[in-house]
């Protein structure tokens, strides 16, 4: 009866499991932070997918890790950059997993920034702007290039799109990259190509491990001028129209946990498909604690997944999905 009743069904069909590719081979790589979760080579990437597909979770959520990194991040819409080799690997296995890939700089820039980084000394007009794209920061307050980094957005999306991604995800929180990266793909043969946007992503301090994993932190200054400041809930609805009325397909709230009332509110008054990252920081903290054996980890991990979807998430980014989907399915019981 009580199972009968329920009002939140979670199946592993609502899970995106994210994953990190790295040049070489044969690597996998622990991250301390992150029990379980590795830097992987594609060999070992394609090993995982199909441990993935086989857990009847429905999606990958790629970030890539570039050997070398430049102020143009270059190697972020490279036709033969990590990224774009490990989709074409992917699809080449057929698995029947859908593959989403981050569209976001901060992997590739030497900042460390989401976008083109301009010294705050030396502000550039707008029609400067492309000119000046080689300055680096050097100053606490970080000024990014937004129109030049969206350009950049739009390239990196249309070569994941060329390498056969099936749906790309902006996260750098540029005004305008949903324009820009529906505007590319739609030119370029690849109007069917969906767009996720990270649309009220906040300036969390839960990302840290992800920072580790894709050596992804800030070198200088923070990334408060273009991430949302966690106290502002009308300025994140207002991200979230903004990306709709620009095309994105979904809309995403990030992190999950401390913000499941713009999820909620979100959903109510959108009624679009709302996607809710379960963060880094929010994974850590239960591994981190499920180790000590102060909580139960399987009933804390499924509270926690049913919460973010009681709250109105269709789709669930989690680092706790395979094992999450192993509970579910009842394939081991802890
Ligand atoms: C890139 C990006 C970040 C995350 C996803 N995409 C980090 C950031 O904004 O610093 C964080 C994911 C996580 O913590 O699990 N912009």
């Amino acid at each position: 009866m009580r199972e009968m009743v329920k009002e939140t069904d979670l199946s592993a069909r609502s899970f995106i499991y994210p994953v990190f590719v790295v040049e070489g081979e044969n690597i996998k790589e622990p991250v301390k932070s992150m029990p379980g979760v590795f830097r992987m080579s594609v060999d070992n990437l394609l090993k995982e997918a199909k441990e993935v597909e086989s857990l009847n979770i429905p999606a990958l959520m790629l970030f890539g890790i570039p050997e070398k990194k430049d102020e143009r991040a270059t190697a972020a819409y490279a036709k033969g950059g990590i990224v774009q080799t490990a989709i074409k690997a992917l699809k080449a296995k057929h698995y029947n997993l859908l593959i989403i890939t981050d569209v976001c700089l901060c992997s590739y820039t030497t900042s460390g920034h989401c976008g083109i980084v301009k010294n705050k000394i030396s502000p550039a007009s707008e029609n400067t702007e492309k000119e000046s794209l080689m300055d680096v920061a050097n100053e606490e307050d970080v000024v990014i290039y937004n129109d030049a980094t969206c350009e950049l957005l739009g390239k990196m999306a249309l070569s994941h799109a060329e390498a056969g991604a099936d749906m790309v995800a902006p996260s750098s929180m540029m005004d305008g990259q949903v324009t820009a990266i529906r505007k590319v793909l739609d030119t370029n043969n690849f109007k069917h190509i969906p767009i996720m946007a990270y649309s009220a992503k906040f300036e969390s301090s839960f990302y840290s491990p992800f920072r580790d994993i894709a050596e992804s932190s800030p070198v200088t200054g923070d990334r408060k001028t273009y991430q949302i400041n966690p106290a502002n809930a009308a300025e994140a609805l207002r991200e979230i129209e903004f990306d709709i009325q620009e095309g994105a397909d979904l809309v995403m709230v990030k992190p999950a946990l401390a913000y499941l009332d713009i999820i909620a509110r979100a959903k109510q008054k959108y009624q679009m498909p709302m996607v809710a990252y379960n963060v880094s920081g929010e994974f850590a903290m239960v591994k981190a604690a499920a180790s000590m054996e102060y909580i139960d980890e399987k009933s804390v991990v499924l509270e926690i997944l049913t919460g973010i979807k009681r709250a109105g998430a269709d789709l669930i980014i989690t680092y706790h999905a395979k094992d999450a989907a192993r509970w579910l399915s009842g394939k081991y019981l802890l």
